[in-house]
């Protein structure tokens, strides 16, 4: 992707609602792209924006029509060298698997998230939100960043626990590499952060098949070894598989579960009535995490499917090899699906959020991401006493693709 279309975005609402300051200008292109324009044509980057939700619900489900496997893409180009493990997880990896093994693969993997493994994963979830929760308490006056140090790290500190690493130096580097892996997979990347996630993955994926081959001697309580044991009609999963497995929840879980606390907090810090009744009522909490992500989560950016073959939506002709991007805020802003959409509302039906896609390929980390956003929020409440305030003035952001990424969260505690 050419560094000039980055820097010279060309006119056109898409660009506009990406590069908003305030994300209600954000959502108001997209709802008037929703009601004049559904299967916007993005010029430049040549995708199709879908904002409305029964289209975007429509294509998680459309095998006939649109695949998530990359290399379906018009403008597809091969990640890594030939013969690279990164060439090789992506010819292998859960999007480009053939529907039945991905089924076989699903199946295998449910049954490492039987109760007893979710159970345990529930009391790591608590132990690391507490490890990073306890130094942020009782800091009134002071202002803290809690990205860095409270969003951020916990998402990547829990994959890496669930997994089997050990807590220490260990995770750290782990957690390092992770977060330099997964930023080459996001859809619109620079070649150089390209080049650097994949020497990361690389060595991720070395070390995690080292975890496997130790695990398959002596097995633990952890994800890797009961991916070893996961059996189905006598078929195991091999070691290639089980790699693609962790570096895929690894890449899939960290940095969607870390915007999505930092979704929560500033949800919290935003609608203080509603923050007031979950610190009141924690049992409000579950609910209101399917609100923070519908009212917050992605905004402009959405998720990439690529046409098999020529169809029509809305009138608009896809040709074979184009990409459309499903647009989260598109579709959980869409009034068509959810009454008074701008309302934030912790009591409203969340059934039928897209913010996890849906279908064959529907997120396998969804009741993790719910419960360690849960989690963060119920420690949040007791770190940030009422009259907590963003401090907008001190944020700071990267570019990352077209959109701009956080790399703070300041915030004054009251
Ligand atoms: C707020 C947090 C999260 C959000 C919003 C999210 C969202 C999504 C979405 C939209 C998809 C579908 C992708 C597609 O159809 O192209 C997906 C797939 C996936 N997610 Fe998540 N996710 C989150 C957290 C997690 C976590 C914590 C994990 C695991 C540790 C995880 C693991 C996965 C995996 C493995 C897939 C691929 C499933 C497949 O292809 O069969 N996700 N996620």
């Amino acid at each position: 992707m050419s560094t000039d279309l980055f820097q010279n975005p060309p006119d056109d609402p898409f660009f506009e609602a990406v590069a908003a300051d305030d994300p209600n200008d954000a959502y108001a292109i997209l709802r008037d792209l929703r009601e004049h324009d559904p299967v916007h044509p993005v010029p430049g980057l040549g995708f199709w924006l879908v904002t409305r939700h029964a289209d975007v619900k429509r294509l998680f489900n459309d095998p006939e029509n649109v695949t998530n496997d990359r290399r379906a893409y018009e403008h597809y180009v091969p990640r890594g060298e030939e013969g690279s493990l990164v060439r090789w997880a992506e010819n292998n990896g859960l999007f480009a698997m053939a529907p039945r093994d991905h089924a076989r693969v699903r199946r295998l993997v449910s049954v490492a998230f039987r109760p007893r493994a979710v159970r345990r994963m529930d009391s790591q979830i608590r132990d690391v939100v507490e490890q990073y929760a306890a130094p942020l308490r009782g800091r009134s006056g002071e202002t803290l960043d809690l990205m860095n140090d409270f969003t951020n790290p916990i998402p990547n500190a829990v994959i890496s626990r669930i997994t089997g690493v050990p807590p220490g130096g260990d995770e750290v580097r782990f957690r390092e590499l992770a977060q330099r892996a997964i930023r080459g997979f996001f859809t619109f990347t620079s070649d150089e952060v390209k080049t650097d996630s994949e020497a990361a993955f690389t060595e991720l994926a070395t070390w995690v098949r080292e975890m496997a081959k130790e695990r398959r001697d002596a097995p633990r309580e952890d994800l890797i070894s009961d991916l070893i044991r996961a059996q189905d009609d006598d078929e195991r999963l091999q070691d290639d598989e089980i790699i693609t497995l962790i570096t895929g929840l690894i890449s899939a879980g960290s940095e969607t579960t870390a915007l999505g606390g930092l979704v929560a907090i500033r949800a919290l810090l935003e609608h203080t009535e509603a923050a007031e009744r979950m610190r009141a009522d924690r049992t409000l909490i579950p609910n209101a995490i399917n609100e923070i992500l519908r009212w917050g989560f992605g905004g402009p950016g959405g998720l990439p499917r690529y046409a098999i073959r020529d169809f029509e939506l809305r009138g608009q002709k896809i040709r074979k090899g184009q990409m459309l991007m499903l647009s989260f805020g598109g579709a959980s802003r869409d009034p068509r699906v959810w009454p008074d959409p701008d309302r934030f509302d912790i009591e409203r039906d969340c059934r039928e959020l897209t913010v996890f896609g849906g279908g064959p390929h529907y997120c396998m980390g969804a009741n993790l991401a719910r419960s360690e956003m849960g989690a963060m929020v119920d420690s949040a409440l007791d770190i940030l006493p009422p009259g907590s305030r963003p401090r907008d003035d001190l944020m700071t952001f990267e570019p990352a693709g077209f959109f701009k990424r956080p790399t703070n969260l300041p915030i004054e505690v009251a």
